[in-house]
């Protein structure tokens, strides 16, 4: 079965590639490597001997994407391709637009001219928004998100919702992430951020490698148990299995038709405090903090029902949180450059 990966080159990409690959499926990258490198495909496939049909191309070329389906038997579209950086959507919000939105209506568009139904797509727990309590699940509404780009995951949310209304052989699943971290075992995959990392726990891999001085906790006086936020990190091998689960949901579901949303997380809410804790036991690293000012936008907390996943797509993650800080460790200090030579 042909898999067509988009944004495949990037860090949960990589992952599932990987994945998928040991699960026998074949897999097409199309990625235009805006935030990753073409070494992740190289080490992915050197760490499971199989093949990988790499395409370095934009989503939102469509000639370019129509050429590779023209060229391939592709079954199914899983949608990595995104630009994901909250902060810089903010300052930057049409592009933003134009990327995550147009360009993945141009991939939809061309999958309908080829009759490829089957669609996985990269959501975030960012849709659930302010107004809904926690733990969320897949019943909820989708909420109003903070940043442009909480709002193109809510807009591709329902963009799939009124494709599937239109198009009666039309199947989607919307895999809604928590906080991805970690890397896989070997250390030869994981996440490798330009510049300053937005996220946690590349930051605070940073600063045990020594490439920065001191991690700054934004946020002590959050209505939480020790003062900063609470988040559900989930492996991102876990995360991979996802997908595999989810594409084996679609093949087994013959009948299913529509658009179905699953959260991935843990279901457990992790605070920053104990981040770092867990970091240093689980290394041996001293990781020095400050605590900072709040960041605008960040909810105090947040965790996931994962009972829907569990259940339907019979997938859970399993993978402690010690693995997730000593697998961030082995790929961090084996590329304290990331992919870069
Ligand atoms: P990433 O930046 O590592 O991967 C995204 C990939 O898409 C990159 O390889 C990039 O080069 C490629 N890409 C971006 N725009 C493209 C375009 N126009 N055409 C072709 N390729 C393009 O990010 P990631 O963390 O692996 O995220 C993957 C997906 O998961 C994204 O859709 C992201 O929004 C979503 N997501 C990520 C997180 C997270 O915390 N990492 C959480 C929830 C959802
Ligand atoms: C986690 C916690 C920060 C950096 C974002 C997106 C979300 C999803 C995942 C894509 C927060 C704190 C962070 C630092 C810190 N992405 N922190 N110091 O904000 O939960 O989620 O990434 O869909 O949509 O919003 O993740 O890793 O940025 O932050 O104290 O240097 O760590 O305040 O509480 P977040 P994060």
């Amino acid at each position: 079965m042909q898999v067509l990966v988009t944004g495949g080159a990037g860090y949960i990409g990589s992952h599932s590639v990987l994945t998928l690959l040991e699960n026998d499926y074949e897999v097409i990258v199309y990625d235009n490597l805006c935030n990753s490198s073409a070494e992740s495909i190289e080490r992915v496939k050197r760490l499971t001997g199989k093949s990988v049909d790499f395409i370095e191309g934009d989503i939102r070329d469509k000639d370019k994407l129509r050429e590779v389906f023209e060229h391939h038997n592709i079954s199914v579209v899983i949608h990595f391709a995104a630009l994901k950086a909250v902060g810089e959507s903010t300052t930057i919000p049409l592009s933003y637009f134009q990327s995550n939105v147009h360009g993945t209506v141009c991939v939809l568009e061309v999958m309908k001219e080829f009759g490829v139904n089957n669609f996985i797509f990269s959501s975030s727990a960012t849709v659930y928004g302010e107004e809904n309590d926690v733990p969320y699940d897949e019943n909820m509404k989708l909420g109003t998100p903070s940043s442009p780009y909480g709002a193109n995951k809510v807009m591709v949310e329902r963009i799939l919702q009124d494709l599937a209304i239109s198009d009666p052989q039309f199947r989607a699943v919307s895999l809604r992430y928590f906080n991805p971290i970690g890397a896989h075992e070997s250390g030869e995959i994981g996440e490798d951020p330009s510049g300053i990392p937005n996220n946690l726990l590349p930051y605070v891999a940073q600063v045990a490698v020594g490439k920065r001085a001191k991690l700054n906790i934004f946020g002590g006086d959050y209505p939480t148990q020790d003062g900063s936020c609470e988040r559900d990190y989930l492996h991102v091998m876990d995360l991979a299995e996802g997908h595999l689960a989810a594409l084996e949901w679609l093949n087994k579901n013959e009948s299913f038709r529509g658009v179905e949303a699953f959260n991935l997380g843990t279901g457990n809410g992790v605070s920053v405090f104990a981040i770092v804790k867990a970091f240093e036991s689980a290394t041996s690293k001293a990781i020095p903090f400050d605590v900072a000012p709040r960041r605008s936008g960040d909810l105090p907390a947040f965790w996931a029902n994962a009972n829907k996943a569990n259940t339907q797509l019979n997938w859970q993650a399993t993978r402690s949180l010690t693995q997730m800080m000593k697998d961030t460790w082995h790929w961090q200090s084996n590329n304290p450059n990331g992919y870069a030579k």
